[in-house]
């Protein structure tokens, strides 16, 4: 039986993440039917935690919520009907609420932990990799050989968005912000890297592809990102949508859609595993297995310790982090 008291982190008002959260003691959560509990081994901090600190996330819940929404760890306690996991088994995860020692999930929210990877590496392997994937595979329907553009390629999605294009034969033009940032995408396996605000990203995308443009562009960015690729993307290109971190929400130029002959194409992952579960697991099942060949490799910036929770959003906020920074909560 876990201890009756936890610790959790909270936001307790809205804005940055060092003001926002603060470290609070609470009962372990009791799985419900169809739940499970786990105790939290890693939680990879992701750009919507530091959304939702501000208030500013598609979700806005109510104060004092925890927030973290993936995690790594191990089954503690099965609600009823639960069947398919055991305890002790080291499971991944995806929910609002997981920044605390024990969390509970919905049963069909949790998946194994592939064995190759260790606690920090398999904590970011849910919501980075399954939205690139979505982005890739179900929204844009990338076919190997065509060209993809990845804005923010050394951040957290657009660094799975990379490995996950070259793994499936595509081409890779990253986008990053400095030049130590090139150096990790180009190991990620981006054929030609353009800095933001150094290169000319319009110039370098047509010169890389000889005119074509980029096929599929993944972009997590927005503004100007989001701009600059509407002038390189090729005919029948698609441009997924994934965000905003730069700040700026874009609107779609509905006639330069039309006479350029692409698509703009949104991406929203969160919505998947209510709506179409079928293909998230189709998602876990192929990263699991690109993640058990080495095909996939999730890129840890930095650990730090559970009572330093909030550096670890702050970090993120700053827009400076490579891959991912994750959480330590327990071994
Ligand atoms: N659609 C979905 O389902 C979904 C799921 C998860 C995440 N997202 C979104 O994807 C975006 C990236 O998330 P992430 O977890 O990968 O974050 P991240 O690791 O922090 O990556 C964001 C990157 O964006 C770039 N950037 C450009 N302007 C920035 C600015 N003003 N402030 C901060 N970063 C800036 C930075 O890279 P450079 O310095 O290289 O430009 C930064 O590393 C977020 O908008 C997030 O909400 C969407």
């Amino acid at each position: 039986m876990p201890d009756p008291r936890m610790r959790a982190w909270r936001v307790t008002r809205l804005g940055e993440p060092a003001d926002a959260l603060t470290l609070d003691e609470l009962d372990v959560p009791v799985p419900g039917p169809g739940e499970v509990l786990v105790r939290t081994r890693a939680v990879a901090a992701n750009f919507p935690d530091v959304l939702l600190c501000r208030g500013e996330y598609q979700v806005k819940p109510e104060l004092p919520f925890v927030p973290g929404i993936e995690l790594v760890g191990d089954v503690a306690g099965l609600g009823e009907g639960v069947t398919g996991l055991r305890v002790g088994e080291r499971v991944l995860g995806s929910k609002i609420g997981v920044l605390s020692e024990y969390a509970v999930l919905p049963a069909a929210d949790l998946w194994p932990a592939p064995a190759g990877l260790d606690d920090a590496a398999a904590a970011g392997l849910t919501v980075a990799y399954q939205t690139a994937w979505f982005a890739l595979h179900r929204r844009a329907r990338l076919q190997a050989g065509e060209w993809v553009l990845v804005h923010a390629a050394a951040g957290g999605v657009g660094l799975a968005a990379v490995q996950l294009a070259v793994a499936a034969g595509a081409r890779v033009i990253g986008v990053v912000g400095s030049p130590a940032k090139a150096e990790v995408a180009r190991t990620a396996g981006a054929e030609v890297v353009l800095v933001r605000g150094a290169d000319d990203i319009v110039a370098g995308v047509k010169t890389a592809t000889a005119g074509h443009g980029a096929d599929v562009v993944f972009d997590p960015v927005g503004g100007d990102a989001f701009t600059a690729s509407t002038k390189c993307i090729a005919f029948e290109g698609r441009l997924v949508v994934v965000g905003f971190a730069g700040g700026t929400i874009p609107a779609v130029p509905a006639g330069h859609v039309l006479v350029k002959n692409y698509s703009v194409i949104g991406l929203h992952w969160g919505m998947y595993p209510g709506i179409r579960p079928d293909i998230v697991d189709q998602a876990r099942a192929e990263l699991t297995q690109l993640a058990d060949a080495g095909g996939i490799r999730p890129v840890v910036d930095h650990i730090v310790p559970f009572a330093d929770a909030p550096q670890a959003l702050t970090a993120l906020a700053g827009g400076g982090t490579v891959g991912r920074v994750v959480v330590q909560v327990a071994s």
